[in-house]
């Protein structure tokens, strides 16, 4: 579905992307609108990571472009935060929770500046909302996965971006969590931010998102969940798993949106 353009929070335009040669995204052309919360969803190896990575200029493109706030990603990157699937960094040198979260606020600061203490305030307040602000001097390899997750939320938080890119924030985290991470992403498009998740589960997705992206290479829909989420689509991207399809099918029916009449 179209977005009209003074709504359009990021611009995929006939976007390839190939490893070694071999494409994994064909083609890929759509708009998405500023303000939502957005699900990017489809089977392992479908190219999820790799869409986000792309628009966050991580990867050379093989034709097409991708656009931000209608700007070139380097003029809005103060402005973009990306969560990536599993931390790479390794955390073996002694890095505290809190200078984890701090990392998020070099984004405005620029490398060299020392944070003050309102940037320490500001990185202490993420953490409450992620509920991990008893950790905050605790070295951030000594969290379990799912504590990490939430402080790499954080970090994301205290860059207080308009955007955010975030590859499967969901991923191995327990039902607290998981509704602790919902929240504080609900929060965010309430204020106006465009959230742009990763995320495989079906039939959570139902449940958390204003607008999904269905992908499996090509771009099979992307719009509203009640446009996208029907079984000739679902069919498109999983290949017919049909038990699951129709539990979908029917968690749709039941729900209701508020958010809906958003688009
Ligand atoms: N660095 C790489 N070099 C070569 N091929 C890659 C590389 N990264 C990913 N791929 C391939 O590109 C395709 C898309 O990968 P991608 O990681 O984007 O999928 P995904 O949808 O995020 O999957 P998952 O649900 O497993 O995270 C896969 O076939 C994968 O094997
Ligand atoms: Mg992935």
């Amino acid at each position: 579905m179209k977005v009209d353009a003074k709504d359009v929070a990021v611009e995929f335009h006939d976007l390839t992307v190939s490893y070694d040669k071999k494409p994994v995204l064909w083609n890929i052309d759509m708009t998405l609108p500023k303000g939502a919360l957005i699900g990017i969803i489809g089977p392992n190896g479908a190219g999820k990571s790799t869409l986000i990575k792309s628009a966050m200029g991580l990867l050379p493109l093989s034709s097409g472009y991708v656009r931000i706030f209608d700007k070139a990603l380097d003029d809005v990157r103060r402005w973009v935060s990306y969560v990536p699937q599993r931390e790479t960094v390794d955390w073996d040198f002694p890095t505290s929770v809190l200078d984890v979260v701090l990392m998020g606020r070099y984004a405005r600061l620029g490398l060299l500046a020392r944070p003050k203490k309102e940037d320490k305030e500001i990185a202490m307040n993420c953490l409450q909302k992620v509920g991990m602000e008893a950790y905050s001097k605790r070295q951030i390899s000594q969290l379990s996965g799912g504590q990490q997750q939430r402080v790499f939320l954080a970090r994301a938080l205290a860059q207080e971006a308009d955007l955010y890119f975030m590859d499967e924030p969901f991923a191995g985290v327990d039902a607290a969590t998981e509704s602790a991470i919902l929240e504080v992403l609900q929060e965010l498009t309430a204020q106006g931010k465009t959230v742009i998740v990763v995320h495989h589960d079906l039939q959570s997705a139902a449940e958390f998102f204003d607008w999904i992206i269905l992908l499996n290479m090509r771009l099979i829909a992307s719009g509203p969940i009640d446009q996208v989420f029907t079984n000739e689509y679902l069919q498109e991207a999983y290949g017919g798993k049909l038990t699951v399809l129709s539990e979908v099918s029917e968690l749709i029916k039941k729900r209701r949106l508020p958010s809906r009449e958003k688009y």
